[in-house]
């Protein structure tokens, strides 16, 4: 793993995502927590109070910055004003890494605040990578990208999902936000074998891994960030680690919320497997030392 820039933050563990209806418990009990994940639009203002609890959280944690609105995908550039204030954000918080969506979601400006899934095209990836690169190199901190859940597809596409992902992190020189909660997810709604998925990632590159719970429904899954992670997506993580090593890992849970204890818990439960990993730590990839 020598020379890949991601892995040298392995020390960050296990986080969970810094949510509204936690601060209190976590100013007034102080848990102990490897790190949290912030959405960075939510911190895109230069005072007031989700300032004034972004440090607070700074005092006494690491953050690392997720985003939602860089959409890698999108035919128009990214909007210079939100770089800029995502840089400041960057160089408050001082976060490792960065990482937002493979997906596009605007249009001359307009954004939908959807992360809508790419027709997996050479357009695409020539497009993609060239954001990609501006923005690490605008924001001089290395990037991952992260695959999306998705509930649709393009006649037009070229490639698997997969297959995108692999040209798109090559090309740009980029890392992976593995989220192995949204691989399931696609591959019930597309019907693929989401372990193909994790055996075809270039592991050397898996900067980060997501893990979720979803809703089940008659004909598809919806990815709602709600429920405990299943079985099989905990298998898609064993194997995911198994081939990148000791990797930083975020618990998402966006919507009925429970406790902190409950989520910290949920999330820690990553440590069986991260743990097992850690004496060996070596990723199968032989794209190790490319970053
Ligand atoms: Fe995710």
């Amino acid at each position: 793993m020598a020379g890949n820039r991601f892995n040298s933050y392995s020390d960050h563990g296990v986080g969970i995502g810094l949510r509204i209806p936690h601060y209190s418990h976590i100013f007034s009990q102080k848990p102990v927590v490897d790190w949290f994940e912030i959405i960075s639009e939510n911190f895109l203002c230069d005072a007031g109070r989700p300032m004034q609890v972004l440090d607070r959280i700074l005092e006494q944690y690491r953050i690392v910055q997720h985003g939602v609105s860089l959409y890698f995908g999108s035919a128009t550039e990214p909007d210079p004003e939100h770089l800029r204030r995502l840089k400041q954000l960057v160089r408050r918080t001082n976060t490792p890494w960065l990482t937002d969506h493979l997906c596009w979601g605007s249009v001359d400006g307009t954004y939908t605040h959807d992360l809508i899934p790419l027709p997996y095209t050479w357009e695409a990836v020539h497009r993609t990578v060239e954001r990609v690169k501006q923005a690490q190199h605008y924001l001089e901190i290395p990037v991952a990208v992260e695959n999306v859940s998705s509930y649709m597809a393009y006649k037009d596409s070229e490639m698997t999902e997969w297959e995108f992902l692999n040209e798109v992190v090559e090309r740009a020189d980029c890392g992976i936000l593995l989220d192995v909660n949204n691989i399931y997810v696609s591959s019930v709604n597309h019907d693929f074998d989401p372990m193909l998925y994790v055996n075809s990632i270039p592991a050397g590159r898996v900067a980060q891994i997501h893990i979720a719970g979803h809703s089940r429904y008659e004909k598809y899954i919806l990815d709602t960030h709600d429920h405990p992670v299943i079985d099989p997506v905990w298998q898609l993580y064993a194997r995911a680690i198994e081939r990148a090593g000791y990797t930083p890992t975020l618990l998402e849970w966006d919507d009925h919320i429970p406790t902190f204890d409950e989520v910290h818990n949920e999330a820690l439960k990553a440590n069986k497997y991260l743990e097992a990993a850690k004496p060996a730590a070596q990723p199968d990839s032989n794209l190790a030392g490319v970053l």
